[in-house]
């Protein structure tokens, strides 16, 4: 596996890739410290594709002034080891000042499908995220992405980003939601999950077990207030400080609902535990 830190670099080894006609390539952006879910990203990317990029750049636009940015963990060699097991060709590894050189001006906001859930919360942060993986799409010119459905609403933006940008590498319809990787109770998994403390973290498989429960639920036939109240209250009681959200949502739209509907319905959460956020969300079946 090559690793590359500059976009000329980057440039030299895409052209030798794509030196072959008809090549398909594969970008996986990630933020790196890569667990199972990461990993289960670039297999599907492999499949898909004859080769794999793989970006690993921990971005600060995306990050609020009181967020973890300089406590997120760190660890490109243990994840270009991971990577090379893997059998990915290409790491896109930038620093900060390859990414956003001096002079930097430009920032991409989706409004609407940024605005609520997450984007209440994080002001900005989808600006970050929509403006980086711009320019990630416009370094690597995928002819296709991989994104994890944990992250539901940060791919809803992408996809809008990309749709409204008329971007052609990768086309919209080539963005590619995952399902979440789960730990065998159930918890999503994510970075942020290292910094639960083993107390909390057993606690924390509370969020997936309430969230299929309100699922469940929703599905029979039960109000939608009713069973998120219980939801909350459910999460409140195994140890989480508090529920930044717990909504059912138009999974297109991500407008909220009042009600289920034909359409497809999805429940997110975002909930704190031991000073950490998680977030989940599932699809509800109707
Ligand atoms: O999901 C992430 O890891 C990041 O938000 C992403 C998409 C790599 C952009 O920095």
């Amino acid at each position: 596996m090559q690793t590359v830190k500059t976009l000329h670099m980057l440039r030299t080894a895409l052209a030798q890739l794509r030196a072959a006609p008809g090549t398909r390539i594969a970008l996986v952006p990630t933020m790196g410290a890569l667990h199972e879910g990461h990993l289960t990203l670039v297999r599907r990317a492999r499949a898909e594709a004859d080769h794999v990029v793989v970006s690993i750049f921990v971005n600060p636009k995306q990050f609020g002034p009181n967020e973890d940015l300089d406590a997120y963990p760190r660890q490109l060699a243990a994840d270009a080891a991971m990577l090379e097991g893997e059998g990915v060709g290409l790491l896109w590894a930038p620093d900060a000042a390859a990414m956003y050189p001096a002079g930097f001006a430009t920032n991409i906001s989706v409004s609407g499908v940024s605005d609520g859930l997450c984007g209440a919360a994080r002001p900005g942060h989808f600006d970050g995220v929509a403006t980086v993986v711009c320019k990630l799409f416009n370094q690597v010119q995928p002819d296709m992405a991989f994104f994890g459905e944990k992250d539901f609403q940060q791919l809803a933006v992408i996809r809008t980003m990309a749709r409204d940008l008329d971007l052609a590498a990768p086309h919209a319809d080539r963005i590619i939601g995952v399902p979440t990787v789960r730990e065998t109770d159930g918890l999503a998994m994510s970075s942020r999950n290292r910094y639960l403390s083993p107390e909390h973290r057993a606690a924390a498989a509370a969020l997936p077990r309430a969230m299929q429960a309100a699922s469940a639920a929703l599905a029979a036939g039960a109000g939608v207030d009713e069973t998120l109240a219980q939801l909350q209250a459910a999460l409140l009681a195994a140890g989480f400080s508090s529920v930044d959200y717990a909504v059912l949502a138009d999974a297109a739209s991500l407008a909220p609902l009042d009600t289920l509907t034909d359409a497809p319905a999805r429940l997110l959460v975002a909930a704190r535990i031991g000073g950490t956020r998680l977030i989940d969300n599932m699809a509800v079946p109707h």
